[in-house]
Formats: structure tokens, C-alpha cells, sequence
């Protein structure tokens, strides 16, 4: 008998074990969990690993089916179990009562992550009196009414330029829109919010552009986003590494690019960065406050609409019955140069980009709230103190029980033919929860209004001077995790002959 291989067999078991027992203990679900609701398998999230499916392809296959039964499940993310909910009753409970569902993000769950150290503790994911105090200081600048419409039509002007201008570069097929999407989101977002002209559609390839191309890809690497634990040794994956001085570097060049830029008054009221100046300046928020708020203003205020427009050129480029129905009341207006009120008219544009926000939600998930004592969501669920909770908004906005059986078919029609009625429908929903793409009650959006706005502007645009269809090489595929948008869209754009020979309305363009 050889002793030595057995002992080293006996410690190679020991060893295995051992590694299995870590697993058991790391994946294991805690026994206080609900356990009146069903749990999705942990190799459905950690799927992103080997397979490449969209997220609505997930959800239908994997989720759906036990989430409208049950209203929600137990599910992994980000390295534990959480409590996903769609049913709108439990959504109502939690958007309401946020001292019990309070908001915690990253910098909460996964502090030594990258993520985190990206966004840090903001408007977004504060609780309590952080989040009074950052949003006192940035309301007024998320929420001004943009009564003049001019700068908004003159970057979406130009992201139409950009797109014929590719288009004509092209022997055959169409444009791959993203790219030149994002140019269009930075500059409005950098109008706005930032009161700086970023003049990313007019020079392209800056550095503050190239690194969100960089950003979005490095957050949303499976691997690093289903076990973020990974994040703390970036030693180990020299990756991890490289993103913590990217983000260190998009900080950095965005704090920069603010403090040069040309001091100007926006007639309609102080901007979002005016407010986070004055408040570094008179120590109300330190200057890591001051970074953080910068940065998620920058990152919110232009990925949501990035991706909703990609989500727009792919339905209305589908679907050329819908595009030459919002053309016609584009039309109707008569005018290149559209007031907001003019815009703010328009009930056929508003229902589009509404029923653009329900079936295809930026934010399409989020599990970024975490309990301070044990509760019972919606009164049926019962949840433990100090456990994560969330939803998910396309599940809710294509559940038959919430909104009929062509719950999936994009119909604008459905949310009414009036301005007035539409105004309505949003309200009630939003507060049922049946709508929840900017989220209800106490933490709802505050860049609702600009975002929709901005959407109307720039589809006013598109339709005014181009017919577009998608390529028909282009197969759909949505974003497998994170925001949601199809990836890599190609669109084949036209140039309307009306408006190409300046005859349209007799009017510049
Ligand atoms: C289509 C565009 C947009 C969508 C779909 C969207 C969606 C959302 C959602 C779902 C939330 C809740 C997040 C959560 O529960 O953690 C939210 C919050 C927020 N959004 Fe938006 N958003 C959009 C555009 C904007 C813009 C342009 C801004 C301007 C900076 C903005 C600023 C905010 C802020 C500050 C909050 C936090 C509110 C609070 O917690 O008090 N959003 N948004
Ligand atoms: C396009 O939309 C119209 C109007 O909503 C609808 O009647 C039609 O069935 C849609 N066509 C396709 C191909 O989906
Ligand atoms: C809930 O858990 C948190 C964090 O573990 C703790 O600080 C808090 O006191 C707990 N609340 C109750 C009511 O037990």
C-alpha cells in the first residue's frame, strides 16, 4: 500500500470538499427567504457566461412564466439573492413606502466594485438625508421647463445631417445608428444639463465619447457582473484593473471639461452643474458628492435616451405604417422650427414614445433597493430585514393580467387620441404601477420631462427629412443584461425629396 498517495488523495477529497462547501455556502438560498414564491435556477443569471441571449428572450423563457403567476420570485444577481417583483399591487407597496424599500445601490451592495466606483453615492441611489440634500440642490436643474426648443432642434438637425452624410458614404445597406446615437445623447445632455456644448456630433471621436463606448462595455461584462465579488482583487484579473482608471479617468475629464467651460445663463433657469458649483463652493456637498452627482447626471441624462432612440428607428424602421402616420402629424404642424408648445401638441408623437418606454424600457430592471426592517410586500410576501428588492418594468409592461392580450403589440392608439387624455392615461398608470419605465412615487425620475421632450424633438426631425427602413440584413437582438436597446442596429436612411430640394413649406432647414 502506497500511504503517501493516499494521503494525498485523502487531501486532494479534503481540498474538493472543501471548494464545495464555499460554493454550497456562496449559492445557497437563505433559509428566511419568501418561501410562498418561486425561485429562478442561478445558472438562468449567471447564463450571460455562456449564451448570448437577449434579455427579453431571458425573460420570456426563464421569468415570465413565474412571474405572472406569482408577482415575483426569488432570483441571483450580482452575488446574492434578491426579490424580483412585477405584480403592479407589490410594486405600489414598495415605491411608496421607500423608509422600508430604501434605495441602495451599488456604492451600498458592492462597494469595492467597479461600478460603484463610478457612481458613487448620488441622487439616484442616496437614502434619507443624502438624498434631500442632493436633490434640493438639483431639482430645480432636472426639472426647468424648456420653453425654447431651438438648441434641442439644432443638435437633433445635425444628428440627421450626420446620418445622410454616412448613409452617402455607403455602397450598400444602411447605417449602423448607434454610434452616431450617442453623439446625438451627449450633446443634448451636455446642453442641458452640463451648460456645455460637448460638440460631439460635430467632432467626433473626443475623448469623453470614446470612454462611454468603453464604460458601457466594461460594466456589463458577465462575469464581473454576476460576481462582482471578483472586483476586489483586481491584481488578480488585470481587466479590473484597467477599468478602475478608466473610470477614474472619465471623472477626472468630465470634472475638467465643466470647470473650462464658458460661463453662460440658460434663459430658462440655472442647470444642473450651476447648482452642484455653487453647493461645492459654499461646502454644502463635499467634493466627492460633487463628482459623483456630475457623473451620474452625465451617464443617466444621455444612456436612457441613447437607447430609446435605437429602440425607435428599429420599430418605426419596421414598421413604416407607424412612421408614415407620425410623419403626417409631424407635418401637420407646418413648420421646420416647432415651438414646444407646438411639439407639446402633438398626441400621435407622444403615444409613440410612450408605447417606445413600455415595450422596450431603458431601465428594464433594477434591483437596487434593500429593506430596513422584516416587511410584507403588498401584504403577501413576506421579506427579511436588510434583504435586496426590485422589479422589473418590461415584465409589468407586457403582462396580458396588466395590459390586455396584445400586451406585446406596439400600439400607440392605446394610450389615447388626445393630448389631454394621454396626459391622463401616463398619470394613472405611473401611480398603479402599471407603467413604471421612470419608475412612481417617491423616486420617481426627475428627467421625465426633458427626456420625453427630447425624444419629440428628435423624431419631429427624422420624420420632417427621412424615410428610414432597417437594413434588411439586420436581425433584432436586444442587450442581454443591463440597459435595454437593440444591439447593433442598421438602419437604410432617405433623404425626403420635399425636403432635400428646400421647397417643403418654402422654409430652411
Ligand atoms: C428615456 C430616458 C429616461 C429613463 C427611461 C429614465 C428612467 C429612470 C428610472 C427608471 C429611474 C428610477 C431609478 C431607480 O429606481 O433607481 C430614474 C430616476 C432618475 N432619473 Fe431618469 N430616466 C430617463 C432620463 C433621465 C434624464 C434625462 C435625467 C436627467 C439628468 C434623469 C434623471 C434621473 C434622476 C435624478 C433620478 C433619481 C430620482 C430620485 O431618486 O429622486 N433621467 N430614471
Ligand atoms: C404596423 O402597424 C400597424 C398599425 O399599428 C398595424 O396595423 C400593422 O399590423 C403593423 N404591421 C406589421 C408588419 O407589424
Ligand atoms: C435591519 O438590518 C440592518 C442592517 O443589518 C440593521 O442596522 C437594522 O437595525 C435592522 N432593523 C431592524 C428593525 O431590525
Amino acid at each position: 500500500m502506497d500511504w503517501s498517495l493516499l494521503n494525498f488523495a485523502r487531501s486532494g477529497l479534503a481540498v474538493l470538499l472543501s471548494l464545495l462547501l464555499i460554493l454550497y455556502w456562496y449559492i445557497r438560498i437563505p433559509n428566511d427567504m419568501p418561501q410562498n414564491i418561486p425561485t429562478v435556477p442561478i445558472y438562468i443569471s449567471i447564463m450571460g457566461l455562456w449564451s448570448d441571449m437577449g434579455q427579453d428572450d431571458i425573460y420570456d423563457k426563464w421569468l415570465r412564466p413565474k412571474l405572472e403567476k406569482y408577482g415575483a420570485v426569488k432570483i441571483w444577481f450580482a452575488g446574492r439573492w434578491n426579490v424580483l417583483a412585477t405584480r403592479p399591487r407589490l410594486l405600489v407597496d414598495m415605491f411608496r413606502h421607500e423608509d422600508v424599500y430604501a434605495k441602495a445601490g451599488s456604492q451600498k451592495k458592492i462597494p469595492w466594485s467597479v461600478i460603484a466606483s463610478l457612481v458613487g453615492d448620488n441622487i439616484i441611489n442616496a437614502h434619507g438625508e443624502n438624498w434631500k440634500l442632493y436633490t434640493s440642490i438639483m431639482k430645480p436643474g432636472l426639472q426647468r421647463r424648456i420653453t425654447d426648443s431651438g438648441p434641442l432642434l439644432l443638435k437633433s438637425r445635425r444628428f440627421v445631417d450626420v446620418l445622410i452624410e454616412e448613409q452617402g458614404g455607403l455602397d450598400s445597406g444602411g447605417v449602423l445608428v448607434n454610434p452616431i446615437i450617442q453623439r446625438w445623447a451627449l450633446s443634448c445632455m451636455g446642453i442641458n444639463f452640463m451648460n456645455v456644448d460637448l460638440e460631439c456630433l460635430e467632432k467626433p471621436g473626443q475623448r469623453l465619447e470614446q470612454l462611454q463606448t468603453i464604460i458601457k462595455k466594461t460594466l456589463f461584462k458577465p462575469l464581473f457582473f454576476n460576481f462582482p465579488d471578483l472586483d476586489r482583487y483586481p491584481t488578480l484579473f488585470p481587466q479590473r484593473a484597467t477599468a478602475f482608471s478608466i473610470m477614474q479617468e472619465f471623472g477626472d475629464l468630465l470634472v475638467e471639461t465643466v470647470k473650462q467651460r464658458i460661463q453662460t445663463t440658460d434663459a430658462d433657469g440655472e442647470q444642473v452643474v450651476d447648482g452642484l458649483d455653487k453647493a461645492l463652493a459654499t461646502n454644502e456637498i463635499t467634493t466627492e458628492q460633487y463628482r459623483a452627482n456630475l457623473k451620474v447626471t452625465f451617464l443617466t441624462a444621455h444612456e436612457n435616451a441613447q437607447q430609446l432612440l435605437n429602440s425607435a428607428i428599429w420599430v418605426l424602421g419596421s414598421n413604416t405604417t407607424i412612421q408614415d402616420k407620425l410623419r403626417e402629424e409631424v407635418l401637420s404642424l407646418s413648420t421646420s422650427n416647432p415651438t414646444t408648445d407646438q411639439l407639446n401638441s402633438l398626441p400621435y408623437l407622444y403615444a409613440v414614445i410612450l408605447e417606445l418606454l413600455r415595450l422596450y424600457p431603458p431601465v428594464s430592471q433594477l434591483i437596487n433597493r434593500v429593506t430596513t426592517s422584516s416587511a410584507v410586500l403588498g401584504g403577501e410576501v413576506p421579506i427579511p430585514n436588510h434583504t435586496w428588492v426590485g422589479w422589473n418594468a418590461y415584465g409589468v409592461h407586457t403582462d396580458p393580467n396588466v395590459w390586455g392580450s396584445d400586451a406585446r403589440t406596439f400600439r400607440p392608439e392605446r394610450w389615447g387620441g388626445d393630448v389631454k387624455g394621454i396626459h391622463g392615461a401616463v398619470r394613472s398608470k405611473t401611480v398603479q404601477c402599471h407603467f413604471i419605465a421612470f419608475n412612481s412615487h417617491s423616486r420617481k425620475c426627475l428627467g421625465q420631462g426633458f427626456a420625453v421632450l427630447q425624444m419629440k424633438v428628435c423624431l419631429f426631425e427624422m420624420a420632417r427629412r427621412l424615410v428610414w427602413v432597417v437594413d434588411p440584413d439586420y436581425e433584432l437582438k436586444l442587450t442581454s443584461g443591463g440597459i435595454m436597446a437593440p444591439l447593433g442596429l442598421r438602419a437604410i436612411m432617405t433623404e425626403r425629396v420635399e425636403v432635400k430640394e428646400g421647397n417643403w413649406q418654402g422654409e430652411d432647414k
